[in-house]
């Protein structure tokens, strides 16, 4: 497994095409997913498309990703966080989405700081951003926690969120 980057619990690698079982485990709680404006996927034939059309091209068009993350020790897939550019907004975006077994446990701080610091140094963003649906209180706690600055709300895919943004603190 090539690591991007860990954190003092977690590992981050590149998803490949071997792991559209650990994609449809985590996609297919609808826990999961409440907040994420997607349906529980029901086949790992939908996980294994969504690798290979969203998260792949990513890699390849970008230099990041969402990286599938794993416990240090037992190496147990716990989830996935990472970065995402979106055209439509030409922002790159923070997210994260851990199985549920792995919520409240500070996994989600601690990717996402980790990964805030990946994107400013070793990446040199300018600008990260991060939105949650108004309702995902633990979600926005996470990126409440980071220092990322709130900026409105919005509603996107007719979803309400709250919108953030983090600049570089590297870049003068
Ligand atoms: C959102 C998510 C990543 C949070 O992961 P996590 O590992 O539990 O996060 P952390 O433990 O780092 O921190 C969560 C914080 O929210 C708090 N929290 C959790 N649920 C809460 C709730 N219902 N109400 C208030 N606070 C809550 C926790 O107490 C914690 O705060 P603390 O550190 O001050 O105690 C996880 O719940 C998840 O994967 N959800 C499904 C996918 C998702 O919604 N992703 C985000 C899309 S924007």
């Amino acid at each position: 497994m090539e690591i991007i980057f860990e954190t003092k619990r977690l590992l981050l690698r590149e998803f490949t095409t071997d792991d559209a079982a650990l994609i449809y485990e985590l996609n297919s709680n609808p826990e999961v997913v409440k907040y994420v404006h997607e349906e529980p996927i029901t086949d790992v034939k939908v996980a294994l498309t969504s690798i290979i059309d969203r998260i792949i091209p990513q890699y390849i068009n970008y230099g990041y990703g969402r990286w599938a993350m794993h416990l240090k020790g037992s190496l147990e897939f716990i989830g996935w966080c990472g970065l995402k550019y979106r055209p439509e907004r030409d922002e790159v975006d923070l997210g994260y989405r851990f199985k549920q077994p792995y919520w409240g446990k500070g996994y989600a701080t601690e990717a996402a700081l980790a990964t805030l610091q990946y994107g400013f140094e070793t990446l040199d963003i300018p600008v990260i951003t991060a939105m949650a649906h108004i309702d995902n209180t633990a979600s926005l706690k996470v990126i409440e926690k980071c220092g990322m600055q709130f900026q409105g709300f919005e509603e996107v895919e007719g979803c309400p969120v709250k919108t953030y943004t983090f600049n570089n603190p590297y870049t003068k």
